[in-house]
């Protein structure tokens, strides 16, 4: 069992305070290229169970039964690519103090703050982060009335997880100018925390700044198992999973989708007070040839290891055609 950190200090930048008022609050939706956009809007509607919310010539928006307007957009790309990932701020005034603590760090690629004219609108600016991903800050963007729980249907999403060849300095860049604190530590990943779940983007050591995985919140364990299911006989194999993991205490079973992407049904994810105790990588161990708290879990395969390298950000500030 993980005991608590006796000192914050050991696992780097937690505590250290982002610039005043620059805070995100969640994570909304992910933009993917996708090769062959009417196969995967039906993969993720039919099989992975969102919702078309808006389609547009070459873009498609799915969302969730969660009150975010949509989750994912999906876009016809000539190769599979991250187009973009959106946090959502608590209002206008974080979302200006996000974007002055950006300028401030002399980003090369940073927008003004202003109305969105895309599904979902609100107000933010899109940036390109040290490591050339391509995020955007959002607020006042649109949420649905008829938001809960239904069975076998993802809520939202619950996390992303990216690739960085410098963990430390990048989780060191998304706390100071976003408000994000560390909540964990493994040797593999560093947790971003920035609501009362537990993280919502982690970012796992790697060779290059690529995805790793998106995860998908189902309501509860039973819904991940039936998924599952729905996904083996849809010929998608469990690539990893189902098992408990350490950091975060969700249930979680890996797939990749179409285009190689890594894709999670999650749950149970932790929800933190103000009294959690962060931990480090020397808490986070498991025994030899266990990776979750069950040890029931196959995986991870090899394919799904390969998949979890493979998908970079497109480069430049993406925005939707149409
Ligand atoms: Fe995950």
């Amino acid at each position: 069992m993980a005991k608590p950190l006796k000192s914050p200090a050991k696992i780097g930048p937690a505590g250290r305070a982002g610039a005043k008022g620059a805070r995100v609050d969640g994570l909304r939706s992910v933009d993917l290229g996708v090769t062959d956009l009417k196969s995967r809007a039906r993969f993720y509607t039919d099989i992975w169970r969102l919702a078309p919310v808006v389609e547009h010539p070459g873009s498609v928006y799915l969302r969730g039964t969660g009150p975010y307007h949509h989750v994912l957009g999906l876009h016809a790309r000539p190769r599979a690519e991250l187009l973009r990932i959106d946090l959502t701020a608590p209002g206008k005034a974080e979302v200006n103090a996000i974007h002055a603590s950006l300028k401030k760090a002399g980003l090369a690629e940073l927008e003004k703050p202003g109305p969105i004219n895309e599904p979902g609108g609100g107000y933010g600016f899109a940036f390109k982060d040290p490591e050339g991903r391509t995020m955007r800050v959002i607020a006042g963007d649109k949420r649905h009335a008829d938001a809960g729980t239904r069975a076998d249907r993802p809520l939202g999403l619950t996390h992303v997880v990216l690739n960085s060849p410098d963990v430390d300095a990048i989780s060191a860049f998304y706390v100071d100018h976003l408000g994000f604190r560390i909540i964990d530590q493994t040797r593999a990943m560093t947790f971003l925390c920035c609501s009362e779940q537990h993280h919502v983007l982690a970012f796992a050591r790697g060779t290059a700044p690529t995805l790793n995985h998106i995860a998908f919140e189902m309501p509860d364990i039973d819904n991940v198992m039936r998924g599952a299911g729905r996904l083996r006989e849809s010929g998608f194999a469990i690539e990893w999973g189902v098992g408990r993991h350490g950091p975060g205490n969700n249930v979680f079973a890996y797939f990749v989708g179409p285009d190689e992407v890594v894709i999670e049904y999650t749950a149970e994810i932790a929800r933190i007070g103000k009294s959690y105790k962060p931990r480090g990588p020397e808490d986070w161990t498991w025994p030899p040839g266990r990776m979750d708290q069950w040890g029931i879990a196959i995986g991870p395969t090899d394919r799904m290891k390969q998949a979890q390298q493979r998908i970079a950000f497109a480069p430049g500030i993406f925005h939707p055609a149409g």
